[in-house]
């Protein structure tokens, strides 16, 4: 048992080391958790529970399991029909329009709390009856969530009847496979009947980890967020949304759960009223939300918003010239401007082969863009240039782990962790990790292999 002192104090280090504010009906399984919490991890009392919490490294498994044990993982396959109605009538089409018209067949899509997959696979299935072309199509699909458990249950893409009550006969025929019989059944998607790039990973929404090429959640069209909101303080609600705001392509859109409680007036995002449903568009013409201190010495962070230099600007003096190029990939990187990040990169690499950060930021473009090969030779290249390169290491494993290659993805995140572990937790990982701190990379990698942990 605890008692109101101990639950004062739990709820305060949760709301510290993962930006989760509790409510008080969710104290119940607080109270649960921490019971079984004692007992798996020989704990004596709540006051010893909450020492370790306060003192826990990113993976210790404590921390996990506390995760696991207060979020609310409960999802389902289109979930709120009006939504649904709108995203399938009205936004996606007018997307693929667009894009279409521009000759620009591809699109990116992120749920954000995306709790067991069934959002975003949701949006793929969508994404598929909408477009005849798909296969012709780069759809990528991101899918975040805090809930390692959770992630672990949207990689395997299996689920119980409970899930799959949005979910028509026809369409269960078509894109589903039934895994066992009776109250244990399962069902599997057919993923393999839906092109598509798609990667859950680990992403805390209360930290400021994005937007950022690094983590894929640049430029995106449309960002779900749904029924996560209750989990924070207001003012964690708009610093979301504010990075949401800069996440978002020019034109993209956001739609946040019908019954979450958002702030007006978030700068760079308008709400748009329908008639059965509201969401938010990018607006580009608002004043840009105010970007995060510069993290990096001499570097501006790096938003989407944030302009390349100029073609008009004055050239750079030889001696800045990779530097200015290296920033400009990274830039224009950060802006979803692909294309023309991949060629300021291949400019970087041509006039100086041997730095290491020309290669990665090829590497990030091509991963980026779905070219896996390109994104493998560059990678390669870092770690020969650098094999101190903690994040190489880490994309290697991501990208490696996304070819199905679990035990080399798992090689290259040990690798990455025992290169993090000689550096200072407080130091920026170099100049291209976004303002990402080592101890910071510590806990992604660490959530990547329990992710792996298969
Ligand atoms: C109720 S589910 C919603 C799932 C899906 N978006 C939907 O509407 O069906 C809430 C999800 O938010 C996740 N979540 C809670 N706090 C989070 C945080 N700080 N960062 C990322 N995800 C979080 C939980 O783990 C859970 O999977």
């Amino acid at each position: 048992m605890i008692d109101a002192e101990c639950e004062a104090a739990l709820c305060g280090l949760i709301a510290e080391r993962l930006g989760i504010a509790l409510q008080p009906h969710q104290l119940g399984r607080l109270h649960a958790c921490c019971a079984e919490a004692f007992e798996r991890f020989a704990v004596e009392d709540c006051g010893e529970l909450c020492a370790r919490l306060r003192s826990a490294p990113a993976d210790d498994p404590v921390l996990a399991y506390l995760v696991r044990g207060v979020t609310v993982c409960e999802s389902h396959f289109f979930r709120d029909a009006r939504q649904m109605a709108l995203l399938e009538r009205e936004l996606l089409p007018a997307l693929i329009a667009r894009r279409r018209a521009a000759g620009n067949l591809t699109l990116r899509l992120w749920s954000a709390g995306c709790s067991e997959g069934q959002e975003l696979y949701t949006l793929l299935l969508l994404l598929h009856r909408l477009l005849p072309d798909a296969p012709a199509w780069n759809l990528h699909l991101l899918g975040t969530d805090i809930n390692v458990n959770a992630l672990h249950h949207a990689m395997e893409g299996c689920y119980r009847e409970w899930s799959m009550r949005g979910v028509d006969e026809a369409l269960r025929a078509a894109a589903f496979e039934r895994l066992g019989e009776g109250v244990g059944a399962r069902w599997r998607l057919r993923r393999e009947r839906f092109p598509a790039q798609l990667r859950f990973q680990y992403l805390n929404l209360a930290e400021a980890d994005y937007p950022s090429v690094f983590t894929g959640t640049i430029g995106q069209d449309l960002i779900l967020c749904r029924n996560v909101f209750i989990y924070f303080e207001r003012p964690t609600v708009r610093a979301i949304l504010e990075r949401f705001a800069r996440a978002l392509a020019d034109d993209g859109a956001l739609i946040v759960g019908a019954c979450d409680h958002v702030p007006d007036g978030v700068p760079g995002l308008r709400l748009v009223a329908g008639e059965e449903a509201f969401h938010f568009r990018r607006d580009a013409a608002a004043a840009p939300p105010e970007a995060p201190p510069a993290t990096l010495a001499g570097l501006p962070y790096v938003s989407p918003l944030v302009p390349p230099p100029p073609p008009s600007a004055p050239p750079a003096k030889a001696s800045d010239t990779l530097g200015t190029l290296l920033r400009e990939a990274h830039a224009l990187a950060g802006e979803g401007r692909l294309e023309e990040a991949e060629a300021a990169a291949r400019r970087a690499v041509a006039h100086d082969d041997m730095a290491p950060d020309g290669h990665f930021l090829l590497a990030l473009v091509a991963l980026e863009r779905d070219q896996p090969r390109i994104a493998e030779g560059a990678l390669r290249r870092v770690l020969l240039l650098d094999r101190e390169h903690a994040l190489g290491h880490y994309q290697l494993g991501v990208l490696r782990h996304q070819q199905g290659r679990a035990a080399a993805a798992a090689q290259a995140l040990q690798r990455a962790r025992e290169i993090i572990a000689r550096r200072d937790p407080a130091a920026a990982v170099g100049e291209y990790g976004d303002g990402m701190t080592y101890g910071h990379l510590a806990e992604l990698v660490s959530h990547q292999l329990e992710l792996f942990d298969e």
